[in-house]
This record gives structure tokens, C-alpha cells and sequence, in this order.
């Protein structure tokens, strides 16, 4: 008979660095990088925003990263166990933030992932070719006005990430990001290279990576600061449960190094790839968040092949979605595999239910649910939506910094790093930055989210 090994009761693991890699590139890319990053910036002015969106990253994104792959590559457990078995007591809370802002997180993505699958299907249909022009500026009202339509999609959209999680870490989460990754890359250089040669092009290069500061405002950094750590899955245990199926050869700084770096590149070709069609038709780069469904739309219908464009695009944008959405999912089945000891079919099916459940009301919130408002005037989807991306991220961000740099100590991070002969050069660098710059600077963001500062 086998010894049972204790500490890696039957976990997964992935089946090369590459496969992690994509894996967590995967999860960092989605809605955050083409749906929300190009019109943020647009909101903000466009160049001084995306340099200080670098500088988060560089400072606080690429640390926090490392720390999250660290601890979870070091207890090979869901982010509870994680911090149970380092510390435990009050350190426990942080494990559990992160379970339930996956579970918060995806009830409302599932939804606007809903969305994209929509319009992949409209586009599919033909419903942006120019013929259509006139009609096109109501789908999103259209859309948006029919709660059963918003329901199907989005339970569509939850049954695919659920089926992919059911398959487990190799043959589930691995082979679909393999397949999708390079998919999603090859076909937003192409809108990107196609942008760029449009008329709208120098104007796009010159709105995105020419900074006006003064278009920028302590605002801008609040929001860049909140995007970085979105956009790179960090502050909830995704990337630290992904860390947790690693081995010990992984280059953990390479990996974080890399998903960081090609989370950027798809944040900025999307933006590449969008404002040349703001500016060539002359529609307003500050278009909110309608700028994926509203105004590109739009665009899609004047331009030469538009709707073979229109189906490439959202065939992207529901890929990005579904490799997020699965590390979400993975986050909370991870923890009832783990600590409950469910079985990984069990719990991806009852978890993966509950929270298309939960996220029910926001798939009614622009209807049935219109005037309820839970937070402010916000309708259920956007207070859903403000409590996790403005609370729970954060605050998990901030202690997760915290615990790395101070409670695990960056010492014996170091050691765990190093374990399969990696060296780690910028040792120096990253713990001056996890241990004092960057929990500052999340703190910074907290508190004047919460108005306290
Ligand atoms: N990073 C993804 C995006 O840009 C969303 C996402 C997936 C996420 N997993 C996460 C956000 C964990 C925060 C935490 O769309």
C-alpha cells in the first residue's frame, strides 16, 4: 500500500511551469484588462493614468503576486488552510475574505460575462454588419431590459466554468487556459495591429501613452492603484491557491514576473485596440462602461467586415471571462476539497450552483430589481460590485502584504523560493517593496475608500 502523504492529500498539480503560468495569466486576464481598463483610462485621461497604472503594478502588483504564489506554493493548500496552518488564529479571517469575495466576485462576473456571451451571440448572428447600423445603439437596452435573457446567459456562462473546474487542475483548468490563451492573444494583436493602421491610430498611440497630468488627480490614482490589483487577481487568494499547485522547481519571481508583464500587454493592446476606433469616428474616449457594449459596437457596424471583427472581439472577451472566472470558482471549491473534505465533483457542482444563485438579483438588478438599492443608489450588480472591488480586495491586498512581509517574513519566503535552486536576484528589491511600500501605499487606498483619509 502507498504511504499516504500528509501534507498533499491528493491535490492537484500542474503539469509544467508553462501550464501555471498560463494558468495564472488566465485568471489575471479578463473583463478588468478589455472591458474596464480601456475606459478607466479613457475616464482618466488616458496617458498619466497608464503610467501610474504601470507604476502600481511594477511597485504593488509584482510583490503582492510573488507574496500570494509564495504562501500558497509553500502550504500547498486553499487560502483558509493556508493561513490556519501558518499562523492561524485572527490570520485564519484572511483565508476566509478570500472565499467569500470569490464567491461575491464571480456571483456578479457570471453575469457580466453574461453579456459578452450575448452579443458573441448576436454577432454570430450577423447583428453587426452595416445593414444593421441603426439598430445596433439599442441592443445594450435591449439586452439589459429583459431579465430572462441576462439570466440565460449568465447561467450559460456558470455551467461552462463549472464544467471546466469539474475537470480539475490539469485536465480542467490547465488544457482550457492552453487552448484559450494563445487564442485571445493572437486575436487581440490582430484588432491591435488593425487599429493602429486605422486613421484614428495616431491619435489613440497619442491619447494612451502621452501623459497630461493635468488630467490627473489623486482620483486617477485611487482607481489605478484598485485596477492594478483587480486586473492582476490579487488580494483574495486566486494567485495563492494557483501558487498552491505548483512545485517546488517553479520559478516562482519568473512566474509572477511574466503573468504581470502579459496581464499589462493585454490591458494596454486592448486599449491599442479600441481607442483608434473611439478617435476615428469621434466619439468620446471618457464613454463609461458602456465602451465595450455600447460605443464599440457601433463602430463594428461602419467599419469593412465589421461584424467578422465583432465576432472575434467578443469571442475574446467571453475566453478572457471564462479563464477568471475558473480561478474565482477555484478559490472556493479548493477550500470544501480541502478543509471540508469534498470530493472536487461534489463541490464544484453545489458551489458553482450557489453562486449563480447569488448572483441572480444582479442579473435582475436593471429590471425586476430596479429600485433596490443596497449601497447608495446603486443597483444590486454595482453594490455587489463596489463592496468587493472597493472592500474586500483591498483589505484582503493590505493583510495579505502585511502577513507576507511581517508574519511569514520575507527570510523565509526567500527560502521556500529558493528551494528548487532558483535565485532569486531581487531579493532586496521585493523586500523593500512587500514589507514597506507596498502595504503603505494599499493602506493609503483603503482608508480613503472607507473616508478616513
Ligand atoms: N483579474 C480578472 C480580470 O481582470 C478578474 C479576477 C479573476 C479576479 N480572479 C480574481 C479579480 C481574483 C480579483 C481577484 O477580469
Amino acid at each position: 500500500m502507498p504511504i499516504p502523504q500528509r501534507s498533499k492529500p491528493q491535490r492537484g498539480l500542474w503539469s509544467s511551469r508553462l501550464g501555471f503560468v498560463m494558468a495564472s495569466a488566465g485568471s489575471a486576464v479578463g473583463l478588468g484588462n478589455i472591458w474596464k481598463f480601456p475606459y478607466i483610462t479613457g475616464m482618466h485621461g488616458g496617458g498619466a493614468f497608464v503610467l501610474f497604472y504601470i507604476f502600481c503594478i511594477l511597485v504593488v502588483g509584482i510583490p503582492l503576486m510573488l507574496g500570494e504564489m509564495v504562501i500558497g506554493r509553500h502550504t500547498h493548500k486553499n487560502p483558509v488552510g493556508a493561513f490556519k496552518s501558518l499562523k492561524g488564529g485572527a490570520w485564519t479571517a484572511v483565508g476566509w475574505l478570500g472565499v467569500i469575495a470569490g464567491f461575491v466576485i464571480l456571483s456578479y462576473y457570471g453575469v457580466v460575462a453574461g453579456w459578452a456571451v450575448d452579443y458573441l451571440w448576436l454577432a454570430l448572428r450577423g447583428a453587426f454588419g452595416s445593414q444593421h447600423a441603426s439598430k445596433v445603439p439599442e441592443l445594450f437596452t435591449e439586452l439589459l431590459s429583459s431579465d430572462l435573457r441576462q439570466l440565460f446567459w449568465q447561467a450559460v456562462f456558470m455551467a461552462s466554468a463549472i464544467g471546466i473546474v469539474l475537470g480539475g487542475v490539469r485536465k480542467g483548468l490547465e488544457r482550457a487556459n492552453k487552448i484559450m490563451m494563445p487564442i485571445l492573444f493572437l486575436i487581440l494583436v490582430f484588432l491591435a495591429g488593425y487599429g493602429i493602421f486605422s486613421p484614428g491610430g495616431p491619435a489613440a498611440l497619442h491619447f494612451l501613452f502621452y501623459p497630461d497630468w493635468s488630467k490627473f488627480d489623486s482620483r486617477g490614482m485611487l482607481e489605478a492603484l484598485g485596477q492594478a490589483l483587480f486586473s492582476l487577481s490579487l488580494g483574495m487568494g486566486a494567485m495563492l491557491t494557483y501558487g498552491s499547485y505548483a512545485d517546488e522547481k517553479t520559478n516562482l519571481p519568473t512566474a509572477a514576473f511574466s503573468v504581470s508583464f502579459m496581464d499589462t500587454c493585454v490591458a494596454l493592446l486592448s486599449g491599442i485596440a479600441i481607442f483608434p476606433i473611439v478617435f476615428t469616428y469621434g466619439m468620446l474616449p471618457a464613454g463609461g462602461p458602456g465602451l465595450v457594449f455600447k460605443t464599440l459596437p457601433i463602430v463594428f457596424t461602419r467599419m469593412p467586415a465589421g461584424n467578422m471583427f465583432a465576432v472575434l472581439f467578443f469571442l475574446l472577451l467571453v475566453f478572457a471571462a471564462l479563464s477568471s472566472a475558473i480561478s474565482l470558482l477555484e478559490v472556493v471549491v479548493s477550500y470544501y476539497c480541502d478543509e471540508q473534505k469534498w470530493s472536487r465533483h461534489k463541490a464544484t457542482l453545489l458551489i458553482g450552483f450557489f453562486i449563480f444563485l447569488f448572483g441572480v438579483p444582479s442579473a435582475l438588478s436593471n429590471n425586476l430589481l430596479k429600485e433596490f438599492h443596497l449601497i447608495g443608489d446603486r443597483n444590486f450588480l454595482d453594490s455587489v460590485d463596489f463592496l468587493a472591488s472597493n472592500y474586500l480586495l483591498p483589505l484582503g491586498g493590505l493583510l495579505i502584504t502585511v502577513f507576507t512581509g511581517w508574519v511569514l517574513t520575507t527570510r523565509l519566503a526567500k527560502e521556500e523560493i529558493e528551494k528548487g535552486a532558483v535565485r532569486f536576484h531581487f531579493y532586496p528589491v521585493w523586500h523593500f517593496l512587500i514589507k514597506y511600500i507596498s502595504p503603505v501605499l494599499v493602506a493609503i487606498v483603503f482608508l480613503h475608500t472607507v473616508g478616513l483619509l
